[in-house]
């Protein structure tokens, strides 16, 4: 389980999270919506390990993340909400060098597989030469090679194909349900995060964003 004890961020003077708390189970599929600047990013870089809170306490399994931050990044799959990929390497160059920098090995297939999962099927490819949903896509594989118990998205799915969406949201459903991952999914797209997730977190209080919650029938929490 992931728990979050009175998270608040702030950057100088300029309060951006304030105390917020919630827990997430394994296999739950949640999503973070909440308009721009709400801090949805900022959120999901601390519980990346990447970003620190001001105050307040994250647990991942009863271990603190701020005893046990090596343990906990290890657990952790992360897409930021910028590409992160290397543009002059191929598809199969890039898998192969974040699987060196992870520690678990996987072969060329398995590798090749996770590209597959998420609808990519170029493999040979320098990335300069793919269109951005496919680099998106990349990026997605690449954040699943050391088999991640939680997994961040950060508008993983931004240019994405309708079709290649709908087979991603597929996957991550059986990652969550089959492998008991965790996902944390930030989207601003209120159809894509209302089909694939089990439960919402809104940031702010807006009612055009609650409106829209609400007749979703979903659990929805605000801060
Ligand atoms: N490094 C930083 N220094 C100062 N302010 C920051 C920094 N990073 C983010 N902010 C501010 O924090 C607020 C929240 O930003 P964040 O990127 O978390 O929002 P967001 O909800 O992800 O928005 P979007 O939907 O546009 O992606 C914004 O007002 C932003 O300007
Ligand atoms: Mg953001």
């Amino acid at each position: 389980m992931l728990n979050v004890q009175s998270i608040t961020k702030s950057y100088g003077k300029k309060q951006i999270l304030d105390g917020i708390s919630f827990s997430i189970q394994e296999g739950e599929i949640v999503g973070l919506v909440g308009e721009n600047g709400a801090g949805k990013s900022t959120l999901l870089q601390i519980l990346a390990t990447l970003a620190k809170p001001t105050k307040g306490k994250i647990f991942l399994n009863d271990q603190a993340y701020d005893e046990h931050k090596k343990n906990i990044r290890k657990q952790i799959g992360f897409v930021p909400q910028d590409i992160a990929i290397w543009e002059e390497f191929t598809v199969e160059e890039n898998m192969a060098f974040f699987e060196k920098l992870s520690w678990v090995n996987k072969s060329k297939q398995q590798l090749k597989q996770l590209c597959i999962d998420m609808s990519l099927d170029k493999w040979k490819e320098p990335v300069h030469t793919l269109s951005g949903g496919m680099k998106r896509k990349l990026n997605l594989a690449i954040s699943l090679i050391h088999d991640p118990k939680i997994i961040l998205l950060d508008e993983p799915t931004v240019g994405i194909d309708l079709k290649s969406k709908k087979e991603i949201a597929n996957h991550l459903k059986t990652l969550a349900t089959e492998q008991n991952k965790i996902i944390i999914y930030i989207s601003h797209d209120m159809d894509e995060i209302i089909s694939l997730c089990n439960r919402i977190l809104c940031i702010g209080d807006d009612p055009f964003y609650q409106n829209i919650l609400e007749s979703s029938g979903k659990h929805i929490v605000t801060f």
